[in-house]
């Protein structure tokens, strides 16, 4: 690394002198910029798990060519968001993001396994109690409607089933992964948190039961989580854009984009690039505030994830008493959910009256 610096690494967990996890972190420690990923087999799971902590993705063994190529494509591939070395030279501040949490890499192993038991699942969230504890308070809200009084994770586990749960855990780990700071209230990033609950409700409402409905909601969920990386990693900026924006009454990703050329939803979408999510949900963060950027095939998770957040937004403004933002309604045309909007805004209504106070 120090003759050839490169921008990924792709290790082996099981090597001589040094395993994969050793030779991560004193990457992580020396080069806090390259990208890094672990390889490893079932029978050596155990130990790889050490390797969670410094490895921003896990592939499992065997592992076929085209996921190889697409975990290492991603990592140097973020032109398709932007211009990458615009995206470099800002997050070049926010060095050595922080890996996918623990708990969520290990259910997405254990689910891998067709053999895994409910059980063994349940053990995975337990293990991590405050994600537990949140998961409980999550299903029990009106969040999810129809479940009441689950009181054990094993029931939480068993209604959710295993898709919905591993986005709950992602979503509720991320959420704790970056707190307030002197720049960034508390209050701050709980009010980012219930936006984020409530866009992913009216996403949640917008899809209903159809097959891509997980994945919207989960993008949904994450579409701000750019916010936050830059409240953890670049406070002083994110305190100047949002006082900015409130003096010009400007929406923050306005300021962010005049200041800086790019803006929470890039960072958020560089993040979750570098975890290994789908590119549909990472396309969807990256253009949340200019779905015109990508060509239309109807209502995509783009459209959807852009009408939830507007609609929220929307919400929010009528509550303050204050003029919301207009929605770009010839890209809502084209794709053809103009028609839809007056139900959409019912659904934005009537999960407003519903979001429970903040569990995230
Ligand atoms: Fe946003
Ligand atoms: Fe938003």
């Amino acid at each position: 690394m120090e003759a050839t610096p490169c921008d990924v690494v792709v290790s082996d967990m099981r090597m001589p002198e040094m395993d994969g996890a050793t030779l991560l972190e004193a990457i992580r420690e020396q080069h806090p910029d390259a990208f890094r990923i672990i390889l490893s087999g079932y029978t050596e799971l155990q130990a790889s798990l050490r390797a969670v902590n410094v490895a921003h993705q896990f592939l499992l063994k065997p592992c076929d060519p085209e996921s190889l190529r697409a975990a290492i494509g991603r990592s140097s591939d973020l032109g398709r968001v932007l211009d990458s070395r615009m995206l470099t030279s800002f997050v070049g501040s926010l060095r050595d993001l922080p890996p996918l949490p623990r708990v969520f890499t290990e259910l997405k192993l254990a689910l891998a396994n067709p053999k895994t038991t409910i059980e063994q699942i349940s053990k995975i969230v337990e293990q991590d109690v405050a994600v537990s504890a949140k998961l409980l308070q999550l299903v029990n809200s009106a969040f999810f409607g129809t479940f009441r009084n689950v009181t054990d994770i094993k029931s939480a586990v068993a209604r959710l089933g295993t898709s919905v749960l591993q986005d709950l855990v992602l979503s509720v780990s991320i959420f704790r992964t970056f707190t307030a700071n002197e720049y960034v209230s508390q209050e701050y990033v709980e009010d980012l948190h219930r936006h984020a609950r409530f866009t992913a409700r009216i996403a949640a409402g917008i899809t209903g039961n159809s097959p891509s409905s997980a994945a919207a909601v989960l993008a949904a969920l994450m579409h701000d989580i750019g916010k936050l990386v830059i409240a953890d990693r670049l406070p002083a900026h994110l305190a100047r854009v949002v006082a900015q924006a409130e003096e010009e009454g400007r929406p923050v990703y306005e300021v962010e984009e005049s200041l800086t050329q790019i803006s929470h939803a890039e960072v958020g979408a560089y993040l979750l690039s570098l975890w290994g999510l789908p590119s549909a949900i990472v396309d969807a963060v990256a253009h949340h505030h200019h779905p015109r950027r990508l060509s239309r095939n109807g209502i995509d998770m783009l459209i959807i994830v852009y009408a939830a957040n507007m609609l929220a937004l929307e919400r929010e403004a009528f509550a303050k008493g204050i003029q919301p933002l207009e929605l770009d309604m010839e890209t809502l045309e084209e794709a053809g959910a103009a028609a839809h909007l007056e139900e959409w805004r019912a659904i934005a209504e009537a999960a407003m009256a519903n979001t429970p106070q903040p569990v995230m």
